[in-house]
């Protein structure tokens, strides 16, 4: 009775179950009502009296090690197989990463809706330009210092020599070139200037250029034009001011300056304690641009305008550095994504 004990232990302890069924014959074999340790039970009367309790209880421990075998084979089975199939609800959930749009690009949006709101078309030009419509069109005489203003790279193509475009002031021209007035339009784009990298200058940044020629546009419209955009994009309190300037294409031309919306025009180190912060340049079309391009200066005139976006986001979300531009670090993009 020993040996046969001993040997069910053995094959207890060998026993292999990888599947329900197998798992089930094991507790038939060991612990159903017919097993073999049930039948020794059975057969303990005929044990000799003085060595019943000896073998009783090597039959119980027998018995504690069917049941203690099955209930452990019983739980790595389950925890292999049949959880892979169930949903753990607890366990984080797989994180996707959502884009968002660039803090220039949403501006740059924002300027084409508020001018689309006023009958401003979308019109854009090669970044890749000729001399002639970043430069002699705009009224820059050959020699002249007003082109030093504007550090050019030059690149060249074929024999012809070519400039990365220093504004978008040439698709300007280029409408002007191709469409007879009315024309109102805007033209957002990237610009390349030869600058040394810092916070404060990059050698690319983001301009829209903005164009209305039409018979008896005044300046007056437009510094009602420029008003209706400062108070769409910084809030109807938003004032401006014109200060004049000079620019080749323009008679006369003028800066403007928006009321500063950080401090409310009380004065901060944003505006240098003045109220006010530059935003962009403009003025009357030069008759000059406007014969050069085809079009009668005796019957038409017309305003342009020109900003950065950078100098516009820069206000909008006050982000003082212009490298975080265009560095992509991750942890400034991801400021901008919208709240799923
Ligand atoms: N092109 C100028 C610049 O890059 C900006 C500008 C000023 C554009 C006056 C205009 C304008 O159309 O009228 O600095």
């Amino acid at each position: 009775m020993r040996d046969l004990i001993n040997e069910i232990y053995q094959s207890i302890s060998s026993f292999k179950v990888d599947n329900p069924a197998t798992l089930e014959q094991f507790r038939i074999k060991f612990l159903g009502s017919k097993s073999e340790i049930k039948n020794l039970f059975g057969e303990l009367k005929n044990v000799p009296n003085d060595q019943k309790k000896e073998v009783g209880k090597l039959l119980n421990d027998l018995r504690i090690h069917a049941e203690s075998t099955f209930q452990d084979l019983k739980n790595t089975f389950e925890s292999t197989t049949e959880n892979k199939n169930k949903i753990d609800f607890s366990r984080p959930g797989e994180f996707n990463q959502v884009g968002s749009h660039h803090p220039i690009s949403t501006v740059k949006n924002e300027i084409i809706e508020i001018f689309n709101r006023i009958g401003y078309t979308v019109s854009e030009g090669p970044e890749i330009e000729d001399d002639w419509h970043n430069f002699s069109a705009l009224n820059f005489p050959p020699e002249h210092p007003a082109r030093d203003m504007q550090d050019t790279f030059f690149v060249e193509k074929g024999e012809k020599e070519m400039a990365l475009r220093t504004h978008t002031s040439s698709v300007q021209v280029r409408v002007m070139e191709n469409t007879t007035p009315p024309i109102r339009t805007i033209s957002p784009g990237r610009v390349y200037r030869n600058e040394a990298i810092s916070a404060r200058a990059h050698c690319f940044f983001h301009q829209v250029e903005g164009l209305y020629i039409d018979k008896n546009v005044s300046f007056a419209d437009l510094k009602q034009t420029l008003l209706y955009f400062a108070q769409e994009m910084f809030g109807e309190k938003a004032q401006i001011r014109m200060r004049p300037s000079y620019f080749p294409f323009t008679e006369p031309s003028a800066e403007v300056d928006v009321s500063c919306t950080i401090c409310n025009s009380k004065g901060c180190n944003v505006c240098k304690y003045t109220g006010w912060l530059e935003i962009l340049g403009c003025g009357m079309v030069d008759p000059n641009v406007l014969e050069a391009s085809g079009i009668d200066s005796t019957v038409y005139t017309g305003f342009a305008f020109g900003m950065g976006i950078e100098r516009i986001t820069q206000l909008k979300f006050k982000v003082n550095d212009l490298r975080m531009y265009s560095e992509n670090d991750i942890r400034f993009l991801k400021q901008f994504t919208p709240n799923l």
